[in-house]
């Protein structure tokens, strides 16, 4: 029987998720596709378990939830982490999930070209290394012969990076419009529906766990802008990095401005625009009951071809295991093409 040897790098909420995702799915694909995945080795900032004979998914999530490090894993939980992972075990395909860093794009960047140098596939949700070092990496998987996807690093569990390079192979896309960041769209959603400010929205979503303790990301627009990078580069062929977005956030939006476009039957909405002459972020006026209303975390985008006219896709842009359903899908893409 044909194995795919895993390594699970970072092991957080996405990380966990791709655990429970390969429990809940690997005899299905074992069944479907004839290939045996085995998670061989998973690692958190400090501490990691690794065992050639495959580890437990659903006792690796236990021991990291009671114990909050993977060195407690029995016989095979030790104090190694990173790159040194990649050197200790044979595997054959990295899903990487560490923390997104767009000042340096480590530890992603040395992981993944680590792992390209073995000659691994790699599969990702981080957007820090595709929003700086796009090319670069792009580049290295090609020079390497090896298979680099990254559904999961654009809108979560949203279908668009795939989507439009496969089922909208025959098109050309003029641009992508959309809704790119959940946490932003939560805040402003609420803000529409109770009429209340940015400070007491902001401090509510933070303690449901949607907006994180420095929200600086999601709210000043960065997260979006590093997905438009990664859009425009994968689907319109446009060589950007993070600087050639023009980036507003929705901090200095008040409850009046809101209101005031709602009397007139507008929204206001954080939309990234993906097109040849323009890469921006920025909150901007939507009509109430178009395809831009769209409420909560969801995502949203509105992908502009030349034959099949404006197709719209729409899903979960964050979540553990939504997240971890758009790596598995690439890895599925990989062994498809490859075993
Ligand atoms: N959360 C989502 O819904 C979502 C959606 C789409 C994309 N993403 C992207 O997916 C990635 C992971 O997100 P997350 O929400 O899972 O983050 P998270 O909960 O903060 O987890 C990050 C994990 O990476 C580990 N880590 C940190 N530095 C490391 C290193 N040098 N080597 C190995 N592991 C390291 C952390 O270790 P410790 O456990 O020891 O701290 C933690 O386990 C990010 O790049 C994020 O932008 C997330």
């Amino acid at each position: 029987m044909k194995e795919c040897k895993i390594i699970i790098m970072g092991f957080g909420s996405v990380g966990q998720g791709i655990a429970n995702a390969i429990s809940l799915k690997k005899e299905m694909i074992n069944e479907k596709y004839g290939v045996q995945l085995k998670v061989v080795a998973v690692a958190d900032s400090s501490t990691s378990a690794i065992c050639q004979d495959g580890l437990d998914e659903k006792l690796l999530i236990d021991i990291k939830k009671s114990e909050g490090k993977l060195s407690a894993y029995p016989d095979c939980g030790n104090n190694m982490s990173g790159i040194d992972v990649l050197d200790a075990v044979e595997y054959d395909l990295l899903m990487e999930a560490t923390p997104t860093n767009i000042e340096t794009a480590e530890p992603a960047l040395s992981l993944t070209l680590k792992a390209f140098e073995q000659g691994k596939d790699v599969v990702t949700s981080n957007k820090g290394h595709l929003a700086i070092k796009f090319s670069e990496v792009i580049q290295a998987a090609e020079e390497n012969g090896v298979e680099f996807k990254y559904e999961a690093s654009v809108g979560g569990a949203m279908p668009i990076i795939n989507f439009t390079r496969e089922t909208l192979s025959s098109c050309g896309i003029k641009s992508i419009i959309g809704i790119l960041n959940g946490t932003t769209n939560y805040i402003l959603s609420r803000m529409t529906s109770e009429g209340s400010s940015y400070d007491i929205t902001l401090r509510e979503s933070q303690e449901l766990g949607i907006a994180e303790t420095d929200p600086t990301q999601d709210v000043e627009g960065i997260d979006a802008a590093c997905k438009t990078v990664i859009l425009a580069n994968s689907l319109l062929g446009i060589d950007a990095t993070y600087d050639d977005v023009t980036v507003e956030g929705i901090s200095s939006i008040t409850s009046q401005a809101i209101d005031l476009a709602k009397k007139d039957g507008y929204l206001i909405k954080l939309i990234a625009e993906v097109s040849q002459d323009n890469l921006k972020v920025s909150p901007r006026l939507v009509k109430k009951g178009s395809s831009y209303d769209v409420n909560g975390t969801l995502n949203m985008a509105t992908i502009k071809t030349d034959l099949a006219g404006d197709i719209t896709v729409m899903g979960l842009g964050a979540g553990s295991l939504e997240t971890a359903s758009a790596m598995l899908t690439d890895v599925i893409s990989i062994l498809k093409n490859k075993y």
